[in-house]
């Protein structure tokens, strides 16, 4: 198996912005450039804010984009302050969700164990995961990218069935590379991107690792997106910046079709 077997993924993270008012507006301009051409040699997701996920639902319908949220607690329900459930994304119409971006590992305290919990959780409940690994600067610096990304995907996915892997995306996004304006060479993403997917031949077997979508994310935009999605191991992106910019947005698109 090769490339070709595997659904190229376009994913947006737009992290902390837009109303929902904006989000309408966002997605019915996305809707606009894509009517009428064939996207369908790829997937698209919009991972939106929990308070969007309502408004979007409602403006991607007719739509090929699917929506995600930006994290999602383990528990079922309970004494969680701030904190969302699987079946509550799932009401509003979340049908992914991204778990263990850098911005809340980096921030937020999430650590490889609750991730691990976040995606388990996920999974039970019936979401497809976006699972975001990458390494940090000075570990690259240090040698060290290869063990480090291998190490959260074995952490990450602990528990996870080879069954349930038909719902796992993983986006590799290396630290340094995210919101700074610094890509990544097609060949780094390569490297890891396959670092990865020598992890999940592993932990399951190589079939499976080569029907799992791996995604690059970090300021890929519509001048690089092309050369990195030509690589190999890479089958699509997740990306920030440029997703909430329309025409950018759809030209990443329109890359991911080749
Ligand atoms: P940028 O595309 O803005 O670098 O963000 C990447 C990212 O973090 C996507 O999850």
């Amino acid at each position: 198996m090769n490339k070709a077997v595997r659904k190229a993924v376009i994913a947006g993270n737009w992290k902390m912005n837009k109303t929902p008012a904006e989000a309408t507006e966002l997605i019915n301009s996305i809707k606009a450039l894509i009517a009428g051409k064939d996207v369908g040699g790829c997937g698209i997701i919009a991972g939106v804010p929990f308070v969007d996920l309502p408004a979007a639902a409602e403006a991607v319908k007719g739509s090929p984009i699917k929506l995600a949220a930006q994290n999602v607690h383990w528990a079922e329900k309970g004494a969680f302050t701030g904190e969302i459930s699987a079946e509550m994304l799932k009401a509003v119409g979340a049908e992914y969700v991204i778990i263990g971006h850098s911005e809340r590992r980096q921030y937020f305290g999430e650590t490889d164990e609750t991730v691990n919990k976040r995606v388990i959780a996920a999974l039970a409940a019936g979401l497809k995961v976006i699972l975001c690994v990458g390494e940090l600067k000075e570990q690259r610096l240090s040698g060290i990218t290869s063990e480090v990304v291998s190490m959260q995907v074995k952490l990450d996915l602990a528990g996870v069935t080879a069954a349930d892997m038909a719902n796992v995306i993983i986006a590799y996004e290396p630290v340094w590379a995210i919101g700074t304006g610094l890509t990544a060479t097609a060949a780094q993403a390569e490297e890891v991107c396959a670092v990865i997917r020598g992890v999940l031949a592993s932990l399951y077997d190589a079939s499976l690792a080569q029907s799992v979508t791996i995604q690059y994310g970090g300021s890929m935009n519509a001048g690089n997106a092309a050369e990195l999605l030509s690589m190999e191991n890479v089958d699509g992106g997740l990306i920030g910046g440029a997703s909430l910019k329309p025409a950018d947005f759809v030209e990443i698109i329109n890359a991911a079709q080749a």
